[in-house]
């Protein structure tokens, strides 16, 4: 090996550096002729037989070599590791799986009114809607509740003015019904309720009600039990049975408040139904003739029946919730449970 072979074994190198497309390629030639087992090395390794006049000139190309292959590396690399961060920003791995977004869930009372529309729509029932904000009149007056009656006292109702009020029921939606439509009429009505109760585990000032109107020819109290009932088994299972017993309301005669067997315990009492194994619904009734008047319809022609529903109780026997507080907390832990 002479002084002219380094030179060569040098452009080759200069050629293979300058060749390398990617950073891999570039420290492989590195590694092939700087390395420790390189080609450098093998040109050092000769440098002994090489005879004494041309040593001079075989040192100079050998450091040559290593010099210009490193300078021509080390930009090299410089320019590649640019180029594959620079390229690296603008691509994008369209097989990589995107960013969850977690959907959210229905709130209970949504799924209970929502089933409660299924379920009585498949009686021949449609949605009827009334204002949050009431009159004195649809929520007590036309709804035979007399001035005197205990609801209308202050300590009951969140009133906003000497007329109007926040509706402690959705009866008044009866009472919009019957005023703009003829029979036969057969609605259900969801919708906010305001009282003034102290919130504890069973009570809240806002909670839900679905109201019920059905008036035709000849309907009786035995349509209401069955469809109660039928709304019960659908929306509890067929285990759950129905209670009546006989209450009063100003615009209800006969007047029943009405109870759901226990779904938590089955009946055998626990914490959910205070150990009675029954939990109160709400009440209902046939609707009092002095009503049908008041919204000029005539009593000896047909008859009705109506009913409300407390959509909270229902919610929390069907889920099995012990606080009512829980249902207006929107924490996500609980709410989640609910998909
Ligand atoms: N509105 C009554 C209440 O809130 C329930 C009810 C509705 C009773 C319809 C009879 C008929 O307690």
């Amino acid at each position: 090996m002479n002084a002219q072979d380094v030179v060569v074994l040098k452009e080759q190198g200069l050629a293979e550096a300058r060749q390398a497309a990617t950073l891999a390629e570039v420290e492989a030639v590195r590694i092939k002729y700087l390395g420790r087992k390189g080609v450098l090395q093998e040109v050092m390794d000769n440098l002994k037989a090489v005879p004494a006049e041309g040593r001079r000139d075989f040192g100079r190309c050998a450091n040559e070599l290593k010099q210009e292959l490193t300078v021509l590396l080390d930009e090299r690399k410089t320019a590649l590791a640019a180029a594959e961060k620079a390229a690296g920003q603008k691509q994008f791995d369209v097989t990589m799986p995107g960013a969850w977004r977690s959907l959210g869930t229905r709130h209970p009372v949504t799924q209970v009114i929502e089933e409660s529309i299924r379920i009585f729509s498949m009686l021949g029932f449609t949605v009827a809607d009334g204002p949050d904000i009431e009159t004195e009149y649809h929520n007590f007056d036309a709804l035979n509740t007399p001035a005197d009656h205990p609801s209308r006292d202050t300590q009951d109702t969140f009133w906003l003015d000497n007329k109007t009020l926040l509706r402690t029921q959705t009866s008044p939606v009866q009472i919009r019904v019957m005023e703009s439509r003829k029979p036969p009429i057969r609605i259900i009505a969801p919708g906010r309720c305001y009282r003034r109760d102290t919130t504890d585990a069973t009570h809240s000032a806002n909670f839900h009600q679905v109201e019920g109107l059905y008036v035709d020819r000849k309907v009786s109290m035995a349509d209401l039990k069955g469809d109660i009932t039928f709304f019960a088994h659908q929306m509890m299972g067929p285990n759950v049975k129905v209670r009546f017993r006989p209450h009063f309301f100003p615009f209800t005669e006969p007047s029943v408040e009405y109870d759901f067997s226990c779904h938590v315990c089955g009946g055998s009492g626990c914490r959910v139904c205070k150990n009675s194994g029954w939990i109160e619904i709400s009440g209902a009734g046939m609707v009092n003739p002095k009503v049908f008047n008041i919204v000029g319809y005539d009593p000896e022609a047909v008859t009705g029946y109506a009913f409300g529903m407390g959509l909270e109780r229902i919610a929390m026997i069907k889920f099995g919730i012990e606080d009512i507080r829980l249902l207006y907390d929107n924490d996500v832990r609980f709410l989640s449970q609910f998909s």
